[in-house]
C-alpha cells in the first residue's frame, strides 16, 4: 500500500480544490492510502484581507520570516511517505508564510527527508523565484523534488492585478463590477486539473518519477512567460530593499514601521502601473538578443532542476 499525503493550505479553498482534483485518482485506487494536511497557524491571517494587513505581510513574507504553527504533533506527520504533495500559494515573490513556517520547522526536516514531492502552485502569475525559494528549502529538508504544476490567472497581468485585489479585499471570487473575468485560477483550469493526476500515480507504482515532470509539462503543468519571469527576478531585488529597511523599523505589531508600509503599498503601486509597462519596452526591444538565455530559461524554470550556488 502506498501512502501519498497532501500538505496545504488555501484562504478561499482555491489550492483545496485543485489538490482535490490534481488527487482524484489517487483517492479512487485501493492500493493508495491518501491522507490531506493542512498547515495551521497560532494566529492565522484574516481572509478576507484589511488592506494594512495585506501590506504588512509583506516583510514577513518576503524574508521568509516564520510564524507560529499549531498542530504539529498530528499523528499524520510523524508517519513517512511514498509522496508528498506540497500545495502552495505565493505571497510577495515569495512562498506564503504559512509554507514557509512549515518547511522551515523542525517537523519538516523528517517529513520530507528523502520522500519525493510535487510541488503544486496556485497563485495570481508570478511564482518563478518562489519556486527557486521553496527548492531550496526542499534541499535543506533532503527532500527530492519530482515534480511541478504551477496553476495561474491567465488573463493579461494588469487585469489579473485588478481582479485578484478586489477578490483579496472582498473574500469573494466573483466578476469584478460584472465586466472584469474571474480572479485567480480558472473554473475550467481547476476542473481539468485532474488530468495530472494519471502520471503521478503511474509514476508512484512504478516506483520511478524520472519522467513525471517531463509528462506533467506535456499536460500543461507549467507555462513560462519570459517577461513575467524579468519582472519577478527584478522585483526580487528591489523588494529585498523595501522588505529590510520595513523590518529594520521594528516587528510586524509595531507602529513605527507603519508609515513605511504605507509608503511601501504607494511603490508598489508605481511598480505594477507605471514602471512594469516601461520594463515591457526594454524587454521588447531587447528580445532578439536575449533569446537564447529566454530559451535557457525557459527550459530550466519549467524543469525540477535545482541551481547550485
Ligand atoms: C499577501 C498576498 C500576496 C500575494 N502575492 C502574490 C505574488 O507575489 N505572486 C502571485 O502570483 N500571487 C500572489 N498572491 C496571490 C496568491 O498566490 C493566491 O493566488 C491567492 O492568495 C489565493 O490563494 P488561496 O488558495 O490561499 O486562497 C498574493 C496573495 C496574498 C494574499
Amino acid at each position: 500500500m502506498k501512502k501519498v499525503l497532501v500538505i496545504y493550505y488555501s484562504q478561499s479553498g482555491q489550492l483545496l480544490d485543485i489538490s482535490k482534483n490534481i488527487t482524484n485518482e489517487i483517492e479512487e485506487s485501493n492500493e493508495v492510502g491518501l491522507t490531506f494536511y493542512e498547515i495551521k497557524l497560532k494566529n492565522n491571517f484574516p481572509f478576507p484581507w484589511s488592506k494594512k494587513e495585506f501590506y504588512n505581510a509583506f516583510p514577513e513574507s518576503f524574508l521568509q520570516t516564520p510564524t507560529d504553527l499549531v498542530d504539529l504533533d498530528n499523528p499524520v506527520l510523524l508517519k513517512k511517505y511514498d509522496l508528498i504533495i506540497l500545495s502552495y500559494q505565493v505571497w510577495y515573490l515569495s512562498p506564503s508564510i504559512p509554507i514557509n513556517s512549515f518547511l522551515k520547522n523542525k517537523i519538516s526536516k523528517i517529513l520530507f527527508k528523502e520522500t519525493p514531492v510535487i510541488t503544486v502552485i496556485g497563485c495570481r502569475n508570478m511564482w518563478i523565484m518562489a519556486q527557486e525559494k521553496v527548492k531550496k528549502l526542499l534541499v535543506h529538508n533532503q527532500a527530492k523534488l519530482v515534480g511541478n504544476i504551477a496553476l495561474v490567472d491567465r488573463h493579461i497581468n494588469h487585469i489579473s492585478v485588478i481582479t485578484i485585489v478586489h477578490w483579496m479585499f472582498t473574500g469573494v471570487k466573483k466578476k469584478h463590477l460584472g465586466i472584469f473575468p474571474k480572479p485567480g485560477v480558472s473554473d475550467k483550469d481547476i476542473e481539468e486539473s485532474s488530468k495530472f493526476g494519471p502520471p503521478i500515480l503511474k509514476s508512484l507504482f512504478q516506483n520511478n518519477f524520472k519522467n513525471l515532470q517531463q509528462q506533467l509539462l506535456e499536460r500543461g503543468a507549467v507555462r513560462i512567460k519570459p517577461f513575467l519571469l524579468v519582472m519577478d527576478t527584478r522585483a526580487n531585488i528591489l523588494f529585498g530593499k523595501w522588505a529590510n529597511l520595513i523590518n529594520s523599523k521594528g516587528p510586524a505589531n509595531s507602529d513605527k514601521r507603519q508609515p513605511f508600509i504605507k509608503l511601501f503599498s504607494i511603490y508598489l503601486s508605481v511598480a505594477i502601473w507605471m514602471i512594469a509597462p516601461i520594463v515591457f519596452l526594454l524587454f521588447l526591444l531587447t528580445f532578439i538578443p536575449f533569446s537564447k538565455s529566454r530559451k535557457r530559461n525557459k527550459k530550466y524554470y519549467s524543469s525540477v532542476q535545482i541551481k547550485k550556488d
